[in-house]
């Protein structure tokens, strides 16, 4: 069976086994959920964008007052550590940094003595099956109940989870968060709409994550002359749509076809992915083999 975690994993300046790789139970990370993390898509052994996912895991450290433990230079020789010992071509990077363990419980941060937790493995990249994308997903809606920095990539997913959890168990594989008559994105992905020929975008705000994925999309849709806009998507416009997709460095681009049990779209198109849909993913493809598979 292949593992999920490849040897070895990277914890706090070394590289170890992941069975001997150890954190203490006073860890804040485990206390509190106080940390953050970042996932980084690999394909061919190339890291997709690192310096925007290093530059956002700076910004989530900067937004929760926690000094990066390493260097960006030194962030991304662990990475090409990982990515040159694991046996997959395509990856997925996942990095995590907590304010570290005290000997104490206290919410207040501890002593600048207290060191971070620096975390990082790699493990294969799970792609959507071609017969999966061929016929789209399906999604729910929930209410958005996380917190207000939503933009912070933070390790605590309480609500991210439990959102993500109840679309499982609907059979569906993603929960698309509403806060007060807004759709503001997936529990783990950005959301986009299309309607009539124009793709919509949520603007970031401190209640999405702005996602390197979604970043790429709106670049490739201005570099081909997309029709686009930026502005927030009500849940009334989103359950008109002709077309919702959903955006994150493990799923890439995916089209949901079914919310809360309704065909997505109208005509030919009800209920199956979309044109524009299809378009944006081949030019994603090809924007990825060119940029990571040359040579
Ligand atoms: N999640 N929004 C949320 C809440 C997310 O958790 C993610 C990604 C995204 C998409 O961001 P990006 O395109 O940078 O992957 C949007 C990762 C994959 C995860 O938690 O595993």
């Amino acid at each position: 069976m292949t593992p999920y975690v490849a040897d070895p994993v990277y914890l706090n300046g070394q590289f170890l086994p992941l069975a001997e790789a150890g954190v203490s139970p006073l860890d804040r990370g485990f206390l509190y959920g106080d940390g953050v993390y970042e996932v980084i898509p690999v394909y061919s052994r190339q890291a997709f964008r690192i310096d925007e996912h290093l530059k956002r895991l700076q910004a989530t450290l900067d937004g929760i007052k926690l000094a990066n433990p390493l260097t960006v230079d030194a962030w991304k020789s662990v990475i090409f550590k990982l990515i040159e010992s694991a046996p997959w071509e395509d990856q997925s990077i996942y990095l995590q940094v907590t304010r570290g363990a005290d000997d104490k419980r206290d919410h207040a941060f501890p002593p600048s003595s207290v060191t971070p937790t620096a975390f990082a493995f790699a493990s294969p990249l799970v792609t959507t099956p071609a017969e999966v994308r061929a016929k789209g997903v399906a999604a729910i809606t929930v209410p958005d109940l996380r917190w207000s920095r939503c933009d912070l990539k933070v390790i605590s997913l309480l609500a991210n989870v439990l959102a993500r959890q109840q679309a499982v168990e609907q059979g569906c594989a993603e929960a698309l968060l509403i806060r007060d008559g807004f759709m503001k994105e997936g529990a783990a992905s950005n959301i986009f709409i299309v309607k009539d020929g124009v793709l919509l975008a949520p603007p970031k705000t401190q209640l999405m994550l702005p996602g390197i994925t979604y970043d790429v999309v709106l670049e490739l849709a201005q570099s081909h002359g997309q029709p686009l806009e930026i502005r927030e998507i009500s849940e009334t416009e989103l359950r008109s749509a002709d077309e919702v997709w959903m955006t994150s460095s493990t799923k890439e681009i995916l089209a949901i076809t079914c919310l809360d049990g309704q065909a997505v779209g109208n005509g030919e198109h009800a209920g199956k992915p979309g044109p524009f849909g299809e378009q944006m993913w081949q030019w994603y493809q090809d924007f990825k083999n060119s940029v990571m598979r040359k040579g």
